[in-house]
């Protein structure tokens, strides 16, 4: 039986993994559980998996935890540092599916136990950049992509060898504003950003997809897990979200991976790479599906993934500020401070300063993270009056 633990249990992507979990009681144990305060959704997992461990960030919660848990032998770690605590915890897999660079220590608690890492959580690695991986491969153990789109380009580069790789399309739904004007994008408001058309996400990574800073961030996670160079990969988009990704090799062939749009796929796939099991998503009918359309991403409407790109070449500091401005810009979109052309401003403003001195060891990525966000927070402060994260 195979051991598991979920970062981020009660989320869209912990939703999606439990539902692969229950299809698969015999061959998987969910040994511990992170949230932040859902203590409710963390009572419920528990007594359904009979989680040993629980971990929430916020202490008010685990105390309601505690005390509504009567007769459940369910240890509860609590604080900011919780969630590291239960990522270090021996098991065959860590789910990484909390939200936001605040992910990223326990993904660095889960590598340096030596635990296989099924990262959903793609800002930590943007936040860790080369050196989470190079840390992996040191201590034997490995990363693998939950993103449906890295763990499409994960297959697809089965088919060949990394010298035969010309490009990779990173395919993109296009997001809520794919036919939106710029002026009305200027207008848009919360609700018209966190409506996707496709995928039910948190808020974070729907208002990223939005931006399509998601995009962005995706770019930079494609260029270090596969290492390979930002102007290799082209953002092809697919509104139906039915082609994942794909890989074009020297011969003129091109891998693609298609499936439904449901993320129990690529969750299911992260849980048991490099074995497939049931994952309840049905085929998919090509014959019904009947047409599939592509463009290209319009970078001058959605300049975010021509940003991060940018990032990449510059360096690890640039990335680390492109999440760190981005993670800020949208806080503050969610609480009304500013607009929604504006975040996309501040991640521009914010990647031409000096973003060098963001470049950090593993170690050092949470104070990195820190400063990058405080820089963010005043530069936005100094160019939008309204502009104050609560
Ligand atoms: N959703 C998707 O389809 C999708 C697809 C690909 C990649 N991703 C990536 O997967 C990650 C998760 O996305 P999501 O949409 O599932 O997010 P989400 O729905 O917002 O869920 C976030 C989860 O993290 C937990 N959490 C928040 N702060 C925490 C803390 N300090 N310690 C422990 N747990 C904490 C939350 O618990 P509470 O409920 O208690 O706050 C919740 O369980 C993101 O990095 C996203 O980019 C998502």
């Amino acid at each position: 039986m195979k051991t598991v633990t979920i970062l981020g249990a009660s989320g869209s992507i912990g939703s999606s993994a439990l539902a692969f979990l229950r299809l698969h009681r015999e061959a998987f144990s969910l040994e511990s559980i992170a949230l932040g305060r859902d203590w409710k959704a963390a009572l419920q997992i528990a007594r359904e998996f009979g989680c040993t461990t629980v971990a929430l960030a916020d202490p008010e919660a685990a105390r309601r935890f505690r005390d509504e848990s009567g007769g459940l032998a369910c240890a509860v770690i609590d604080g900011p540092h919780a969630a590291s605590a239960v990522a270090a915890m021996p098991v065959d897999v860590v789910l990484a599916a909390i939200s936001g660079s605040i992910g990223y220590a326990p993904v660095l608690a889960a590598v340096r136990a030596r635990n296989r890492v099924a990262l959903a959580n793609k800002e930590a690695l943007v936040c860790g950049g080369r050196g989470l991986l190079d840390l992996a491969r040191q201590l034997s153990t490995s990363i693998v992509p939950v993103d449906s789109e890295h763990s499409a380009i994960l297959q697809c580069l089965a088919a060949g060898r990394p010298e035969e790789v010309r490009r990779i399309e990173l395919t993109a739904s296009g997001g809520p504003f794919r036919r939106w004007s710029r002026e009305a994008m200027s207008q848009a408001s919360v609700a018209d950003a966190l409506n996707h058309p496709v995928w039910p996400m948190g808020s974070k990574n729907s208002l990223d997809s939005a931006t399509m800073a998601n995009k962005g961030l995706e770019l930079i996670e494609t260029a270090y897990l596969f290492d390979i160079a930002p102007n290799s990969i082209d953002v092809l988009i697919n509104p139906s979200s039915l082609l994942h990704s794909a890989v074009h090799y020297v011969d003129g062939s091109m891998i693609a991976m298609l499936g439904k749009a449901d993320m129990r796929n690529a969750v299911g796939y992260g849980l048991t790479y490099p074995d497939r099991m049931v994952t309840g998503v049905d085929p998919l009918d090509l014959a019904e599906v009947g047409v599939l359309t592509f463009s290209r991403a319009d970078n001058d409407r959605f300049p975010c993934i021509d940003l991060a790109r940018e990032a990449v070449r510059q360096g690890q500091g640039a990335a680390m500020m492109f999440n760190a401005a981005n993670e800020i810009a949208g806080r503050l979109f969610m609480c009304g401070a500013i607009g929604f052309l504006q975040i996309e401003q501040i991640i521009t403003g914010c990647l031409a300063s000096d973003t060098s001195r963001y470049a950090a060891d593993v170690d050092d990525v949470v104070p990195a993270d820190a400063a990058a966000k405080a820089f963010a927070e005043a530069y936005a402060g100094a160019r939008f009056a309204a502009a104050e994260v609560d």
